[in-house]
């Protein structure tokens, strides 16, 4: 989604500019634009539809100075295009403007102050310039214009402006969407996301919704909703720049695949103890501990990470779960149980539809844990408890080791539960078990030319496919279809193997790709018997099968393991599968069409 850098203070401000939005790109964008200015009012702006590399090309040598702003767009308000990618700036030329997110009340704003103006753009953003304008116009100075139009809009934004007549300071405000400040020696610099500015600090003021700040190359001022100055403490960044490289890796999701076996092996050795004692706060599994019911709220990819989860928290914990997409929970509340307690699975930490619920959660009173990739994202720090998934960044708008990772952290989080609350089931060995699937999956990535081949024999052609499975192998199936149709373009839809002639069968003519997951023994004949009735129907069929359970003809083979973690493995094929297809159909992996990664709107 849409990504914001600002830099002030450097002589090389376009380079810091475009470099940043590279390293923003995973977030999902469609164009792009800087504006770079000096203290001579020197001014340039450059937009582009498309990749940065376009914009990279049109940035002149002449675009110099030592101020900046730049964003990737994604748009909501407007179509991608010159005219609407932003900076956008105010009628007169004066103000220029970066947003990310939506002002809700743009028409309203627009029709009370600003119906003399004639817009350039679609957006909703104009109009927050043209209003400090406006304002600036009607005898207001710049700090209290921007201020007024702050305390006008509606809805989420992070904002970043400039102010051509005195390019010596960046006014910024945040509310929703996520907006860091960067600290260095004589500049500043201002992030959505501090991988963009990892190679010029570690240190970050973060700012909170309705707080704006005034950056300068030597002081940054922060203010409350009152406009009070408050004081921030910099946290540090520990992350390493080079973890945020693809390395020799044609594609980072290639990369984040291959990393699973070693994500799987940090999460045991970070928070299993010897002698199954658990490196999480005891405040949290005591609160787990009370809970009648845990709902699991949550988006996408990470939805699907829920449900997988469900099943281990009830088999190993003996808690019963709800699955909770974030976007339809928080404003269709069901009866909720008396005591319950929210678990906020998030890779990013960021998505607008999670935070949403875990605000209206929190003034319920009630306790929450963020699961999250990212230390001090918003939905960490506005949880009662955090506890990360420690996968490094993931980069690649699929979502693949987060994916194992959480339901690696929930299964940890199930067999802790589990103790506390003497399950028979609590017994697992689920150290011996995650070191199990880290080895089968370290297998399955050391031999990826087998996937890459099923993927050309099954898919490289087709325009749909279907994955089926029964219990956790239909979660993973619909975690399965999701890789494949967001990244390959292939309709693809994970099915309830036994709910396939209900309907949907009604789809398989000849050719059609089915994929079959099957690691559940009680289960096992009878997908085995939907095979059969797609087969008949001239489906061609891809067995992922564990080899307790294995027939001659069944093609991609994996070892017994619990059945109920079955997920972290039967997972990764459908991920290369994924990968293989949409390198064969000739796409981008790592940025797919329409797709971002962080999605900071509702
Ligand atoms: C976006 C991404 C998905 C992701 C979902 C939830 O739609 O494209 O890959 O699963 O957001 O993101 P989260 O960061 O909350 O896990």
């Amino acid at each position: 989604m849409c990504g914001i850098v600002g830099v002030i203070g450097r002589d090389d401000t376009t380079e810091v500019l475009l470099n940043g939005l590279e390293k923003l790109e995973y977030r999902g964008y469609d164009s792009a634009g800087i504006y770079v200015d000096s203290k001579s009012g020197d001014g340039h702006l450059v937009k582009e539809k498309g990749k940065i590399a376009e914009l990279r090309a049109a940035v002149g040598p002449d675009v110099k100075g030592t101020v900046g702003i730049g964003h990737t767009r994604w748009a909501t308000h407007g179509i991608p295009s010159n005219n609407n990618a932003h900076p956008q700036v105010s009628a007169n030329g004066r103000f220029y403007l970066v947003h990310n997110g939506v002002l809700e009340n743009y028409e309203e704003l627009n029709s009370k102050y600003l119906s003399d103006v004639t817009f350039k753009s679609e957006t909703d953003t104009e109009v927050a310039v043209q209003l400090i304008e406006y304002f600036v116009n009607s005898g207001k100075s710049v700090l209290d214009a921007f201020r007024q139009m702050v305390d006008l809009v509606v809805g989420s934004f992070a904002f970043l402006m400039v102010d051509r007549n005195d390019p010596e300071r960046l006014y910024v405000a945040k509310n929703k969407s996520p907006l860091l400040i960067g600290l260095g020696q004589g500049f500043n610099v201002v992030c959505s996301d501090s991988l963009a500015m990892l190679s010029l600090t570690h240190e970050f003021d973060e700012l909170h919704d309705g707080e704006t700040a005034i950056v300068t190359k030597d002081q940054v001022e922060i203010f409350n909703r009152e406009y009070q100055a408050v004081e921030r403490n910099p946290y540090h960044v520990e992350l390493d720049e080079n973890e945020t490289g693809k390395g020799t890796y044609p594609f980072f999701m290639l990369k984040e695949i291959d990393e699973q076996p070693a994500v799987l092996r940090r999460l045991v050795d970070q928070y299993m103890g010897e002698r199954d004692q658990f490196k999480f706060d005891p405040r949290l599994i005591e609160q787990m501990a009370q809970a009648d019911q845990i709902y699991i709220v949550a988006a996408g990819t990470s939805y699907h990470a829920g449900l997988a989860a469900k099943t281990i928290v009830e088999k190993i914990a003996k808690v019963p779960v709800a699955v909770e997409l974030a976007s339809e929970f928080g404003y269709h509340l069901p009866i909720l149980t008396k005591h319950p307690f929210f678990v906020f699975l998030s890779q990013s930490g960021e998505t607008a539809d999670s935070r949403q619920v875990l605000v209206k959660m929190k003034k319920m009173g009630y306790p929450i844990l963020t699961i999250t990739n990212v230390d001090r994202s918003t939905l960490s720090r506005e949880a009662d408890f955090t506890v990360l998934l420690h996968a490094g960044p993931e980069i690649a708008v699929a979502s693949t080791k987060a994916y194992t990772a959480q339901v690696t952290v929930m299964s940890i989080l199930a067999k802790a539960l589990g103790q506390k609350l003497k399950t028979d089931d609590s017994k697992i060995d689920l150290r011996h078990q995650l070191g199990i699937i880290a080895n089968a999956i370290q297998t399955i990535v050391d031999n990826k030319e087998e996937i890459e081949k099923y993927a050309s024999d099954f898919l490289e052609k087709t325009t749909n496919a279907f994955y089926i499975g029964r219990g956790q192998d239909y979660n993973a199936s619909l975690e399965a279809a999701l890789k494949l149709k967001e990244i390959s373009y292939i309709q693809a839809e994970g099915f309830a193997a036994g709910e396939l002639k209900h309907g949907t069968i009604s789809l398989i003519i000849e050719g059609t790709p089915v994929i079959a997951i099957i690691t559940d023994e009680v289960t096992a004949g009878l997908t085995r018997g939907n095979i059969k009735e797609v087969e008949a129907r001239g489906a061609n069929t891809l067995r992922i099968v564990s080899e307790d359970l294995a027939e001659s003809k069944d093609q991609i083979i994996m070892p017994k393991i619990d059945q109920v973690l079955a997920p972290i493995l039967t997972v990764v094929p459908a991920q290369l599968l994924a990968y293989y297809a949409t390198i064969q159909r000739g796409y981008n992996v790592d940025q797919p069409r329409n797709l971002a990664k962080s999605v900071t709107v509702e």
